[in-house]
């Protein structure tokens, strides 16, 4: 057997160089890296190596030239070819319409725009020039007439391609945003920490910090990304559109913004709304708002610029989503299962929209993970219509105060129990008051059992007064008894007897829901009222329960523990005796195959069932899943922590579906 002869150093280092430019590529343009980073850095330093004992073999657009090591200079001053412009903005929903309205007025017979809208991501501005295809500068923004020039850092930026593919123009000089995303933030501060250095205050003063060095490999170590939104330059035949310039971005390997295509500005005011409850939660990086652009290219130029910004585009910004307080108490509050939780009450700050005075602080590995205590300045963030959360410490109190666990419940002075290895505290009391107050909101909550009327005063009253032990107590309630209440007029009272006996009517799956039993949410109770009756129900063993789909060992356990304990079995009595029908209309055969010619892609983690049993469903249906997002996909399902896969689905315009659409879509 002849032996394989070993490749000469040339063809090494160039099939090392191909294959660290194509996982540079899936890593920064697909979002999908095939590579663990030690396996690259491998790859990387065999590279160095070879071209250390080659030096003949050095070229300028060689993957290792990203950490050369060469210091960076003090940043010389570069005058940009054109200025570098900000953006006009946009908070309300007047504002972007005021907008739309000038920029049809100005077009006039130029026609009605078509806009394009992206995510006008968090970080600094930074614009690349390329000349006959090779990176040959860069440069931050600085005051838009001239920036710093960071070429040696940007080239340690692994998304930024050191050489483009495709047919770029002689001359290039692409501009975009250099950001971080929010779990390499989290890892530099954790550094930062250790080596007791003041942490960074957010992804894009990190990202800007990390940018700015002197030494590249700092900036390498950083994970930095690059994405283009704009050029400054473009010599040859400029595109005519900028979903042109976006996909030609794409064919010389720059990663781009994503983007949705509206028609007019009632889709961008509806998708600006959708992207902030759908999608920005979801995102790995902080996105501060939407840019809204005119698409034509001959449209932008009939439409011009003013001193500060062009007319064709405008940022469609969120209200801020950060905020700072100081922290004056901790309360703790009992969940309807007993689980106290500490809450930090705040001096009242505005954020997102709202006024926030109480922060969750989870749990007493939080506590010790932020390192809070009372008296302490902290940031607050409010993701979407989540209960707002304590971030970090800005701020530590000189006299700040210890945060101590609960003795006893706050609700019933019971005491209270640490959960074995958990990091929770919970009241074991089946007889809480807080927590029949929580079981008595989550029972007449809207997708339970609908009892709108019975807000928190009454609720209160009622517990503290003894009149409602258990929710079935609610329909023994009277009108003497409500008009008894503080702040109960009779009004007020016929109506919540009526909607209480309304509520008597409600499908078995609501009521299901509405007995808070653990671990069984609305589309589980949703599946068991479909497959069990009441009867079956109380009567059923683990193994029954399990047999219906997405319903797992713990839930099933939970189950039977509850429909054959005596509470819950004499609760469920209670309720049928109160004229509670607990009763499932049948659902109607699915015609066809709705889902015929569909393609799924699920991403992330869903919480109401497996993603298999989601693919399976999806077949069930006459529909296609894959595990990879591509032209075909017709909708990505998006669970939470969503990454990369939701970032390639805006890039190639596929529809993106939280969950709760993607179950609206079953029949
Ligand atoms: S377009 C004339 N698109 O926001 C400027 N900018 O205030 C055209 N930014 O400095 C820029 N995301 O760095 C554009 N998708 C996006 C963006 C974006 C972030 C930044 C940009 C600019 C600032 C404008």
């Amino acid at each position: 057997m002849s032996e394989r002869k070993p490749p000469s150093p040339k063809s090494e280092v160039r099939a090392l160089r191909a294959e660290i430019r194509e996982h540079d590529r899936r890593y920064y343009l697909l979002d999908s890296p095939t590579l663990s980073d030690t396996e690259y850095d491998r790859l990387v330093a065999r590279l160095q190596a070879l071209e250390a004992a080659h030096p003949e073999l050095d070229a300028p657009d060689s993957p290792t030239q990203r950490v050369g090591g060469g210091l960076s200079s003090d940043f010389k001053p570069v005058k940009h070819a054109a200025p570098m412009l900000s953006l006009d903005n946009a908070y309300e929903e007047a504002d972007i319409r005021a907008w739309d309205e000038r920029v049809r007025k100005n077009l006039g017979a130029f026609g009605a725009p078509a806009y394009l809208v992206e995510p006008k991501i968090d970080g600094l501005s930074c614009a690349l020039t390329y000349e006959d295809g090779l990176l040959v500068r860069a440069a931050t923004r600085g005051d838009g007439e001239t920036g710093e020039e960071v070429t040696a850092n940007a080239r340690a930026i692994r998304s930024i391609p050191l050489r483009l593919s495709g047919k770029p123009p002689k001359r290039l000089e692409v501009r975009g945003e250099v950001s971080m995303t929010f779990e390499v933030f989290d890892a530099v501060n954790e550094a930062e920490k250790l080596a007791g250095r003041e942490p960074f205050v957010n992804p894009r003063n990190c990202a800007a910090g990390s940018l700015r060095q002197k030494d590249p490999r700092v900036t390498a170590s950083r994970r930095l990304r690059f994405t283009a939104h704009s050029y400054g330059v473009w010599d040859g035949v400029e595109p005519a559109s900028h979903s042109e310039f976006l996909g030609l971005c794409r064919e010389f390997g720059i990663p781009s913004n994503p983007y949705e295509r509206c028609a007019d500005i009632d889709a961008v005011v509806a998708y600006h709304r959708r992207f902030r409850e759908a999608l920005m939660p979801k995102l790995a990086y902080a996105v501060d708002g939407l840019v809204v652009k005119v698409d034509s290219f001959a449209q932008r130029r009939r439409l011009g610029f003013t001193a500060r910004s062009p007319r064709w585009a405008i940022a469609f910004k969120y209200p801020a989503q950060q905020a700072t307080s100081v922290v004056k108490a901790v309360e703790f509050s009992v969940g309807r299962t007993g689980a106290i939780t500490p809450v930090a009450k705040v001096e009242p700050v505005f954020c997102a929209g709202v006024t926030i005075s109480s922060v969750t602080l989870h749990n007493f590995s939080e506590i010790a993970r932020l390192g809070v205590r009372v008296g302490d300045r902290v940031l607050i963030e409010r993701a979407g219509e989540v209960i707002p959360k304590v971030v970090k410490v800005m701020e530590k109190a000189k006299k700040g105060v210890d945060i101590v666990p609960p003795k006893n419940c706050p609700g019933c002075r019971a005491p209270a129990v640490k959960e074995e290895g958990l990091v929770a505290y919970r009241c074991d009391n089946p007889s809480c008051p807080a927590q029949l107050r929580r079981t008595l909101e989550h029972f007449a909550s809207r997708p339970a059992m609908d009892v709108a009327g019975l807000g928190d005063s009454a609720v209160d009253q009622l517990v503290a007064r003894g009149i409602v032990k258990d929710v079935a107590d609610l329909y023994a309630l009277t009108k003497e008894q409500l008009l008894d209440l503080e702040l109960f007029a009779a009004k007020k009272a016929d109506n919540l007897l009526e909607r209480i006996a309304a509520s008597k009517s409600k499908t078995l799956d609501r009521v299901l829901f509405a007995l808070g039993i653990r671990h069984v949410g609305e589309k589980t109770a949703e599946i068991l009222a479909e497959r069990f009756d009441i009867d079956r129900l109380l009567n059923a063993s683990v193994k029954d329960f399990q047999s219906a789909p997405d319903v797992g060992p713990v839930v099933a356990e939970s189950l039977q523990a509850f429909f054959s304990c005596s509470a819950g079995r004499a609760l469920v009595a209670r309720l049928q005796a109160a004229g509670l029908t607990m009763k499932q209309p049948q659902k109607k055969a699915a015609a066809g195959s709705p889902f015929a010619g569909m393609t799924f892609v699920f991403t992330g983690e869903l919480s109401s069932c497996t993603r298999e049993d989601a693919e399976e469903k999806v077949k069930s249906l006459g529909g296609k899943s894959s595990g990879s997002i591509s032209g075909k996909t017709s909708f990505v399902v998006a669970g939470e922590a969503a990454g990369s896969k939701l970032g390639k689905a805006l890039t190639l315009g596929v529809k993106v579906l939280t969950e709760d659409e993607f179950k609206r879509m079953l029949p």
